[in-house]
This record gives C-alpha cells, sequence and structure tokens, in this order.
C-alpha cells in the first residue's frame, strides 16, 4: 500500500473559524475526515498532521523520507518565507503537491511568492477544503505512473 503524508501548516487548525470569507467554514477536523474517506477508496495510507512551528514541519518532512511515498503540503504562511521547509521537501526527494485553500494570486502581493513551489510535483489551490480532495486524487494518479 502508498504512504501519503498531510501536513497542515500554521494557523490552519482554525480554518472554519478564520476569515470563513477566505477560508470557507469548513473545520480541518471535517477536511481530515474527508481525506481519510477518499484515502480509504484510493486504497492509500494516509497520516495527517498540523503543527504551527516551522522546525516541526521540517523534521516532519525529513522523517517522511523513511515511509511516505507522496506528501501534501499547506505549508500556509511558510509558503511565502521559509526556505528551510523548500530545502527540506529537495533533501527528502520525495514528490510533493502544494495545496492552499485559497487562490495565492489573487491575493495580497507577499502571497504570490511560493517557495516550496520550486520543488513541487504540482500545485493545487483556491477550491477551499477540496483542493486537498484533489491533491489526494492527484497523488494517486503520481503513484500510479
Ligand atoms: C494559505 C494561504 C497563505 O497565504 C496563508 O498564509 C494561509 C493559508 C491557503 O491555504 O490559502 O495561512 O496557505
Amino acid at each position: 500500500m502508498n504512504h501519503v503524508l498531510v501536513i497542515h501548516g500554521p494557523n490552519l487548525n482554525l480554518i472554519g473559524i478564520r476569515e470563513p470569507e477566505v477560508y470557507g467554514s469548513v473545520k480541518l477536523e471535517e477536511v481530515n475526515k474527508s481525506l481519510t474517506a477518499l484515502a480509504f477508496e484510493l486504497d492509500l495510507d494516509l497520516r495527517v498532521v498540523q503543527t504551527n512551528h516551522e522546525g516541526e514541519i521540517v523534521e516532519t518532512i525529513q522523517n517522511a523520507r523513511q515511509w511516505a511515498n507522496v506528501i501534501i503540503i499547506n505549508p500556509a504562511a511558510y509558503t511565502h518565507t521559509s526556505v528551510a521547509i523548500l530545502d527540506a521537501v529537495k533533501a527528502v526527494a520525495v514528490p510533493t503537491i502544494e495545496v492552499h485553500l485559497s487562490n495565492i494570486y489573487a491575493r495580497e502581493d507577499f502571497r504570490h511568492r511560493s517557495y516550496v513551489a520550486g520543488a513541487a510535483a504540482g500545485r493545487i489551490m483556491g477550491f477551499g477544503a477540496d483542493s486537498y480532495l484533489l491533491a489526494l486524487r492527484a497523488a494517486k494518479s503520481l503513484l500510479s505512473k
């Protein structure tokens, strides 16, 4: 069975409450439930991590080298700042899909730069919670090739 790691970055524990006009009204717990159901359907083993700490994201990516076949990551605000997360993704060479709830290019200029994009297999954004489900389908597709 293939193993997929989903990483939710900082402040994503507050979706559903946080700026619902931008991020929607679905709570992270519900996103994770939908992901678990879809993973079962697609015959994928799924592990989900949420952390507000950059170093913990780096360590989670490093550890994924031992077991994950695909990483799906929403680095949230660290998307726009973190060379450390970019380097970790490059270091482990596990295909990585970047996800965002919002379309970062339709927002403030400072959100237009993504460091991790340079190492991503692909990127999905702008579909709210569905961005994660589309990313899981993309992971399945990558693994079938
Ligand atoms: C986000 C977009 C980021 O700019 C922001 O800092 C987030 C969430 C998204 O999913 O749309 O926290 O990654």
